[in-house]
């Protein structure tokens, strides 16, 4: 039962990462309506992914898992490998993943070394669940 599950162990950021994460969050569809404690209990959760040049973070078509915030790094977004869009510090990739379990709808590739923070699917849902069955319990 996801409603009795702990919640995450909180990741240690910096305040300066932190801010960062809210800002990058703060207009996204998936942030802006949830209520600061549940925001709070997710950003805690998310954790540090250290990208390479090239690497490539999303492949279009696959199984989709993980959403991303930019600290560091420039990412280039490609439809059909035709290129649609870049992302860099301040944005964000992969919402889709945590609204839907549609496969992914674009490629993502790291046009430099990066910095991202991620949270996946089950996390963010088992965070809202839990503070909202917290809320509505009566001890
Ligand atoms: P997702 O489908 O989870 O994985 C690929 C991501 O690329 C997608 O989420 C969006 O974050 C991003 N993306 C997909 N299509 C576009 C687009 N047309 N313009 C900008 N970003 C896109």
């Amino acid at each position: 039962d996801p409603a009795k599950s702990a919640l995450p162990t909180p990741i240690h950021k910096t305040a300066t990462i932190k801010k960062q994460i809210e800002e990058a969050t703060r207009q996204n569809l998936l942030f802006k309506n949830l209520d600061p404690e549940t925001r709070e209990h997710i950003y805690d959760a998310m954790f540090e992914r250290n990208v390479m040049a090239g690497e490539c973070i999303i492949k279009q078509g696959e199984p989709a898992e993980l959403f991303y915030v930019v600290i560091h790094g420039l990412f280039c977004v490609y439809v059909n490998d035709t290129f649609i869009t870049s992302v860099g510090t301040g944005g964000s990739f992969g919402e889709l993943a945590l609204m839907y379990t549609n496969p992914r709808t674009a490629t993502v590739k790291a046009m430099t070394n990066g910095t991202l923070w991620a949270v996946d699917r089950a996390t963010y849902n088992r965070i809202v669940t839990k503070i909202a069955y917290n809320r509505n319990t009566v001890y």
